[in-house]
């Protein structure tokens, strides 16, 4: 099993389902994520004119697709993505377009050494990343004014792994028989981490003490948007009493918006 970080290369290394998702999403041919729209609303407010944008696990860029239509500012698009897949393909889609960019590179290790970004954006990752010190500060130093989040926060944490086998996950070979190890632990998993609001801002404030931080609690997108019947997903969105649920998962997304003082 290839690891880096913690994390299983096996699951997003190898599926193109997924991928395809954001293919289609990044050509428009399927609708726009909420969380997409509720970023560019957010950015939209900020009072920058011309923006630079760092979107940290961007998968093809589908979030560029949102923002070429909702932002009202002249802006530049980055991506970052560990998987040479995700950013293979990114690059084909936006091979016309004039304002992006797009590398290979890990959260805890972004390749832009010197460049610094207006608004730096992190959505749906941290919750697949164990150790979240490690790329928050990377972000922290890549962003001028803005980093924003979102990602799942409660007032307590949670440590989730997702156990995958053969049966259900075309993408490994791990057999239901043998999706633990001696030791008790998953071969091939993937992390689903809550953050209690406390440590998150604890982590934030020991590494930009003077930052200020909003939690904004996501309740920005539509019911019927988000359980779109058409995607190819493998844990697709419901809403239960108005909460966000994959699975058997209830994910309280907040959006964390730092802006550094
Ligand atoms: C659930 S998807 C979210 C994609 C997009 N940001 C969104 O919200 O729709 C998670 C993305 O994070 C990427 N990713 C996973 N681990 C990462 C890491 N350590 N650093 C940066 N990106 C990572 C994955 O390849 C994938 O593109």
């Amino acid at each position: 099993m290839k690891k880096k970080y913690n994390q299983c290369f096996d699951i997003s290394e190898r599926n193109k389902d997924y991928l395809n998702v954001s293919i289609k999403r990044s050509k428009g041919k399927l609708p726009d994520m909420e969380v997409a729209k509720a970023y560019a609303n957010i950015i939209n407010k900020i009072k920058l004119k011309n923006l630079s944008i760092l979107d940290v696990g961007c998968l093809t860029g589908h979030f560029n697709k949102t923002f070429s239509k909702l932002l009202k500012k002249k802006y530049t698009y980055t991506g970052i993505d560990p998987w040479k897949i995700h950013i293979n393909a990114a690059k084909k889609v936006w091979k016309n377009s004039s304002n992006t960019n797009f590398k290979i590179g890990w959260a805890q290790n972004i390749p832009f050494k010197k460049e610094l970004f207006d608004i730096v954006i992190c959505s749906n990752v941290l919750t697949h990343i164990p150790e979240i010190k490690k790329p928050i500060n990377e972000m922290l130093k890549r962003t001028k004014k803005y980093l924003i989040l979102r990602t799942p926060v409660h007032d307590k944490s949670y440590r989730i792994q997702m156990v995958l086998n053969s049966k259900w996950f075309k993408y490994t070979k791990v057999k239901p028989k043998d999706e633990f190890n001696s030791h008790g632990e998953p071969r091939v998993y993937e992390y689903y981490d809550v953050h209690s609001r406390d440590y998150l801002e604890s982590v934030i404030k020991k590494l930009s003490p003077k930052s200020k931080i909003s939690f904004v609690k996501d309740i920005f997108f539509s019911k019927k948007n988000i359980q779109n019947k058409n995607e190819k997903k493998l844990n697709k969105t419901m809403i239960i009493n108005g909460q966000q649920v994959a699975d058997l998962l209830i994910l309280p997304h907040y959006f964390v918006i730092i802006e550094k003082k």
